[in-house]
């Protein structure tokens, strides 16, 4: 038996609808994205519109280009995530501000993110790292008083809830999910703009087809035959086809499921490693879900003991993985991000043992029961 670090499994339903797409001979955004994008709003909620891109980097560039962040402006984003949260401030020429971490969520630190802004700061970039469904509350109100605007990197938090509200639906100017192939939900690759704020959703709809005034479908499958557009900016080509979007809403149907699937995972790994010499990840309230995307654990032997372990995981073929080096360890973001001068233990700190344990939603208790046993067997040998 070996354990994979992640594995798909489309179901019939999925397969059976990208089949029809490719019989309908209209493949790319259409009917589908547009269907996909309703029963989005609906199962999210909280009134959002919610736009298909064709990739959650795409998503959190055309947000922060529609909210005008440009060459003087600071962004400020936590270390401890994917290069993509931190990329798209640079597309704009504005500066990435990096963070540290709060140790209890793993996510961006309320009070370090304060800290950071400045007369020139324009946004924050907040991350629900792994999926763990953080209460930004008091996040919001940092930066309503300080006119900054705020968006949420939700590419691992779907379903992610606190209380009855998903992710992306307490106050932020936006959130963006991620459907890259070993994401909670996938469409392959592609993702999703939720956002309550009309000037935004208008403006990423028109920079994600190449700043063209009419949309193609219409254009093309129109009663009236209107062959004329106009170009008002210079846009991008960010849009999600049909395909893609044909398997999103058959796994948008799925997604709690799934993420039963996950969780179940994360009940066996917290209670077989409990009172082993490592942290597990943070759970959120009793009145959350957490996507459960990732299950990191930090090993107190640090560096060495992950080595340890990893090796005998690539010898039994157990997947494994690591989320993530800090941004600020990075070499592009060591030469161009601001740093804090004190630098950014506790991200430092949970770096030096973290590993990312198998977690999906088909791993069976055998599956996860030889993680368990190569681990201790890694750690007491
Ligand atoms: C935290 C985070 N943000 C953004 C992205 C970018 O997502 P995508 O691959 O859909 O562009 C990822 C992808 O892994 C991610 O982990």
């Amino acid at each position: 038996m070996n354990v994979p670090f992640f594995k798909t499994k489309l179901s019939e339903t999925a397969i059976q609808a990208v089949t029809d797409v490719l019989t309908t001979g209209w493949l790319t955004s259409g009917e589908q994205s547009t269907l996909f994008e309703c029963e989005f709003e609906k199962f999210i909620g909280g009134n959002v519109n919610a736009l298909t891109v064709n990739s959650a980097t795409a998503g959190l560039h055309l947000v922060l280009e529609a909210m005008v962040v440009g060459p003087d402006d600071e962004v400020i984003v936590p270390t401890l995530t994917f290069t993509a949260s931190a990329e798209v401030v640079r597309y704009l020429g504005a500066k990435v501000v990096l963070v540290d971490i709060d140790p209890e969520t793993l996510c961006g630190d309320f009070t370090a993110i304060e800290a950071a802004i400045t007369p020139r700061t324009k946004a924050v970039v907040f991350v629900h790292f792994g999926g763990y469904p953080v209460d930004i509350t008091p996040l919001i109100s940092t930066c309503k008083r300080s006119g900054l605007r705020l968006v949420e990197d939700a590419a691992h938090a779907i379903p992610s809830r606190i209380g009855q509200k998903h992710i992306g639906t307490m106050g932020s100017d936006a959130a963006v999910f991620s459907f890259y192939a070993n994401k909670p939900m996938t469409t392959g690759e592609g993702g999703m703009i939720i956002t309550t704020n009309q000037k935004v959703a208008s403006r990423c709809q028109l920079m994600r087809t190449h700043g063209i005034d009419r949309d193609t479908f219409a254009r093309f499958t129109g009663k009236s035959h209107q062959w004329r557009y106009d170009v008002v900016e210079a846009g991008y080509k960010y849009n999600l086809t049909d395909i893609a979007a044909a398997i999103g809403r058959t796994q948008l149907q799925e997604v709690d499921k799934l993420r039963i699937g996950r969780m179940r995972n994360a009940e066996w790994y917290d209670t077989a490693l409990e009172g082993l010499p490592l942290t597990k990840p943070p759970r959120p309230g009793v009145k959350s879900d957490h996507s459960w995307h990732l299950y990191p654990i930090q090993l107190h032997g640090g560096s060495k003991t992950r080595e340890k372990v990893i090796r005998l995981f690539a010898e039994r073929e157990i997947g494994y993985s690591v989320h993530y080096t800090p941004l600020h360890r990075l070499t592009y973001w060591a030469k161009t991000a601001r740093i804090p001068q004190d630098g950014l233990p506790i991200a430092d700190a949970y770096f030096d043992g973290c590993l990312t344990l198998p977690i999906f939603p088909t791993m069976t208790k055998d599956q996860n029961d030889l993680v368990v046993a190569t681990l201790k067997e890694a750690l007491f040998t």
